[in-house]
């Protein structure tokens, strides 16, 4: 919808003399430096209704009807205050923005072409799976037991061959630059239209109140070469991360639990067969805002995984994420098959009922982790066990719940219930210390305020320094080239840093030298736990790609949000500065999605 500005109002109201409008409804008749008339808003004999030229209102002193041209034109046509704007602009001969024009509008508008673009596909693919020429995607959906049902809630749909999207899209109105945003469709270089999904199963994806946002294909052919699934890079009305697959037909679910999936097929399946409390998180690791999400719509979130080795490594990162925004959240265990679709096929929904009743909680799942990798015969094994294990019950602030997995653990693996009593007091207490030593002693570099700075960021600008110090030559180019020192949230690690920065050192034993020299202790003390710190690097290589990463999406995602504020409020910027805008916006787009 069009919105216009305050200035254009003024526009139209001074060209619209009050007293000059008001005389082709009522006669007027001058009297001194008002204008007098009978009512037109209520029946009335001697005249008690007044127009001021000075003022630009009009006055009923017998209804108390008043207001300025734009109220009087509203009340008298019975039409809404946009309207009598409207009304008057053309009355004056006044050129209003359309929604086309309007620079004001044109990303908000833009948005809602590519909903309905959207919506119109979800159709176009859904009809289409229920024609004859779908026979292969008719016959893949019913070995994946699949019911019509199904198809319907989800839309799911078959999409065509070369442009037939592009067409059909065409065909409605749309216009080029709204179907290549919204990426269903894809232009090459020899100017072609190419839609983006062909022959493929599809699943639109929705946010959480319905309207179709992505999708996702499906591959039906038996063919390696191909990806199995295809799904819409991230544009205007879709952040990845930022949503759920199915939580528009979740959050319906009277349940307070949700069962949180990997794959496309893992919710539809779970859905068919009752459980319609089932979102999936499509294949990529949890993130905050989709946690935030979680928890706005439950109470207590069943991370049901597939039982691989990617699988359990997505469950960590998840726990932790709900985690640390106080989410309840559980783990469900499935042997036997390889994904929830795959199990409840083959044992029925309600043995997956009862692996839902049996989830273990964050610290369970944590020490089975741990027991996988050690084998408890061996008295060696055992003590590293314990040791890690200890790590974990330290973490515990429930003391019963302490005591419950003690108690559960002792039975468990056969250890006593003192030593493990005796290990987890002593890393308790050390934990303590730890955390008071952190709390306490400033850094004596800048007595600044203590801003709190979570642990993974820290644990992420140690291991940054640690690179510097014991991998400099492979480290030091891309570190500096990519993270500055503004980067650095603890005052320690800033300070560390740019004493690196500043030293003309090229090896990493000067620079360990150079740090070696400042006669600080919290520094020292912190250097000393930045080295002997394990950051499980299996190849540096990586692990710089990654951190450095880590640093430039922040910085593009930031940069995000600032034009989206930017162009939010771009009644002050000019066409240019706009456009410049926008392109920018789109890049980094582009960018963000092709970092994943
Ligand atoms: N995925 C993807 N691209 C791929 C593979 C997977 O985007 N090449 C995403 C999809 O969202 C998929 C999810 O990761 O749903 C989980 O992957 P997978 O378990 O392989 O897929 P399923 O949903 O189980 O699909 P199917 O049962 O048909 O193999
Ligand atoms: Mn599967």
């Amino acid at each position: 919808m069009v919105q216009y500005t305050d200035e254009l109002k003024e526009e139209i109201r001074s060209a619209n003399d009050i007293v000059d409008v008001i005389s082709q409804y009522v006669t007027l008749k001058r009297s001194g430096r008002n204008f007098f008339g009978l009512c037109p808003f209520h029946k009335e004999k001697s005249p008690s209704f007044s127009v001021s030229a000075d003022r630009q209102y009009f006055h009923c002193f017998g209804c108390h009807k008043g207001g300025d041209v734009f109220t009087f034109i509203s009340e008298i046509e019975r039409i809404s205050f946009k309207e009598s704007l409207e009304f008057l602009a053309e009355r004056a001969r006044i050129e209003l923005p359309t929604v086309e024009n309007s620079e004001f509008n044109k990303t908000q508008y833009l948005k809602d072409r590519m909903f309905k673009i959207n919506a119109e596909t979800a159709i176009f693919y859904h009809e289409r799976l229920y024609k004859p020429l779908a026979k292969i995607a008719q016959d893949y959906v019913k070995q994946r037991k699949l019911d019509n049902n199904t198809l319907k809630a989800f839309k799911i749909g078959y999409s065509g061959e070369y442009n037939e999207l592009y067409k059909m899209l065409k065909s409605k109105g749309f216009k080029d630059e709204e179907i290549l945003a919204t990426g269903l469709v894809n232009k090459t270089e020899r100017g072609e239209f190419i839609d983006r999904f062909r022959k493929r199963l599809m699943f639109p994806i929705m946010d959480v109140s319905g309207r179709v946002i992505a999708f996702g294909g499906r591959k039906l052919e038996n063919n390696d070469k191909m990806a199995k699934y295809i799904n819409s890079n991230e544009n205007l009305v879709y952040s990845k991360k930022k949503h759920l697959f199915a939580l528009n037909l979740a959050k319906q679910s009277d349940s307070k639990q949700i069962i949180l999936v990997e794959g496309y097929m893992d919710a539809i399946s779970l859905y068919q067969r009752g459980f319609n409390n089932v979102v999936a998180s499509l294949g990529t690791a949890l993130t905050e805002e989709q946690g935030r999400l979680l928890r706005k719509y439950s109470e207590q979130v069943i991370l049901s995984y597939d039982s691989d080795g990617a699988g359990q490594e997505a469950i960590m990162r998840g726990l932790s994420i709900l985690e640390n925004q106080g989410c309840d959240a559980r783990v469900l265990q499935m042997e036997g098959a390889k994904d929830p679709d795959e199990y409840v096929i083959k044992y029925g929904s309600g043995r997956f009922k009862l692996l839902i009743e049996n989830a273990i909680s964050l610290v369970e799942f944590k020490i089975k982790m741990v027991k996988s990798k050690y084998n408890l015969e061996n008295a060696n094994d055992k003590i590293r066990f314990l040791k890690e294990i200890t790590k974990i019950l330290s973490n515990v602030d429930n003391k019963i719940e302490r005591e419950i997995y003690i108690e559960s653990i002792a039975g468990n693996y056969n250890i006593s219930k003192e030593a493990i009593y005796a290990e987890v007091n002593k890393a308790a207490y050390n934990n303590n210390t730890k955390f008071n030593e952190k709390n306490l002693v400033k850094p004596a570099v800048k007595q600044e305020k203590v801003i709190e700075i979570s642990p993974a960021i820290i644990k992420r600008e140690n291991m940054i320094l640690y690179l510097l110090i014991n991998h400099f030559r492979e480290s030091y180019e891309a570190i500096v080239t990519n993270i500055s020192l503004d980067d650095f949230k603890l005052e320690t690690n800033k300070f560390i840093f740019e004493k690196i920065l500043e030293s003309p050192a090229e090896e990493s034993e000067k620079i360990l030298q150079t740090i070696a020299n400042i006669e600080d202790a919290e520094i020292q003390s912190h250097v000393s736990e930045i080295l002997v710190t394990d950051y499980e690097i299996s190849s540096i290589e990586k692990c710089i790609e990654d951190v450095v990463n880590i640093y430039n999406k922040d910085r593009l995602a930031n940069r995000k949000l600032e034009i989206v504020k930017e162009l939010e409020n771009s009644s002050n910027l000019t066409k240019d500065e706009i456009a410049k805008l926008e392109q920018e916006l789109s890049e980094i787009i582009i960018e963000l999605a092709k970092r994943k």
